[in-house]
């Protein structure tokens, strides 16, 4: 027998009847015993007892049990190349956030990390210094700026920073299905390990709910609205890799954002500005602008960071 055949009917059945489930269990579980993998053998008997458990635990009707394989075909249907609806009901269920929480390990205080999103492309443009990553994207500008560090405070020189989107009227260039690059860009750090540029003020904007994830949405009340953030990687030799989003203190969807990305410690405060006020670098813009700082922190490369 490969472990316990685990609870889950909440007292509500039989010993016959329980006797039986456990018997299942353990046969299934016991199907795996001689994987050549460890590794594949500890997750496949582990998803098998939570399958089970949480089977037993609603006792889980067969029409249900219908409705389900129907619900992930359709997830299936609509996946393609551009599509990812899989990785949207991991979203959707928090499962991509846990498994972002389980492979970037607490360090001292190191910038916490979030969810990647399906909008990022691996071709942005490059930016200098003070450069704009709006290309034309429409939005309230914003000034970003800040610094990147090592948990010892030691500025880091070099570190590459992508950063990405969406413009206020909710969309990622990716998203009109032309061929437009805007609201995306990356740069480097100066020596100082400082970086400074010009982005679109986040606004909220859905996820693709047009899917059998929205409908799933819908049908238990919860919105598809995201908090409004701005998305950045940061990459440098021998450091963890960041990924992660700033999100806009006082923005009221903090609290519901639909895929659970925020974090406290990735609140930050955006400085409202007057139309015609002088701007960090002296650029004239028409209109009112806002500005933020976001001090990253990198931890360094142990191997335990994200696999991207
Ligand atoms: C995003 O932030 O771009 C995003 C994240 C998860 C699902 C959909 C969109
Ligand atoms: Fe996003």
């Amino acid at each position: 027998m490969s472990g316990d055949a685990g609870v889950g009917d909440g007292g509500s059945v039989s010993r016959e009847q329980r006797r039986r489930e456990e018997e299942l269990t353990a046969t299934v579980l016991a199907s795996f015993d001689e994987a050549p993998d460890a590794r594949t053998r500890e997750i496949l008997q582990a998803l098998v007892r939570h399958a089970h458990a949480f089977v037993r635990e609603v006792r889980l009707t067969e029409a249900e049990w219908d409705a389900a394989i129907a619900f992930l075909t359709a997830v299936g249907h609509i996946t393609d190349e551009r599509r990812q609806e899989f990785v949207l009901l991991s979203d959707v269920l928090g499962v991509s956030m846990m498994t972002v929480a389980v492979n970037n390990e607490a360090r001292g205080d190191a910038t916490e990390s979030t969810v990647f999103g399906p909008f990022f492309t691996a071709d942005a443009p490059r930016i200098e210094h003070g450069g704009d990553i709006a290309g034309g994207a429409p939005g309230e500008p914003c000034w970003v700026e800040g610094r990147v560090t090592d948990l010892e405070g030691r500025p880091v020189a070099g570190a590459r920073l992508e950063v990405w989107e969406a413009d206020e009227d909710g969309l990622y260039d990716v998203q009109y299905g032309d061929e437009r690059v805007a609201g995306r860009a990356h740069l480097f750090t100066d020596d100082l390990g400082e970086y400074r540029f010009w982005g679109l003020t986040p606004t909220p904007y859905p996820i693709p709910d047009d899917g059998p994830v929205g409908a799933l949405l819908r049908s238990v009340g919860r919105s598809p609205l995201r908090a409004s953030h701005l998305h950045f990687m940061v990459t440098a030799p021998g450091l963890r890799t960041l990924i992660t989003h700033i999100f806009v203190r006082g923005d009221e969807l903090l609290a519901s954002d639909s895929v659970f990305g925020v974090k406290e410690s990735l609140v930050m405060d955006f400085v409202q500005h007057a139309a015609g006020s002088t701007t960090p670098d002296g650029r004239s813009v028409e209109g009112t602008w806002s500005s933020t700082r976001f001090d990253i922190v990198l931890a360094p490369d142990d191997g335990g960071g994200s696999r991207r």
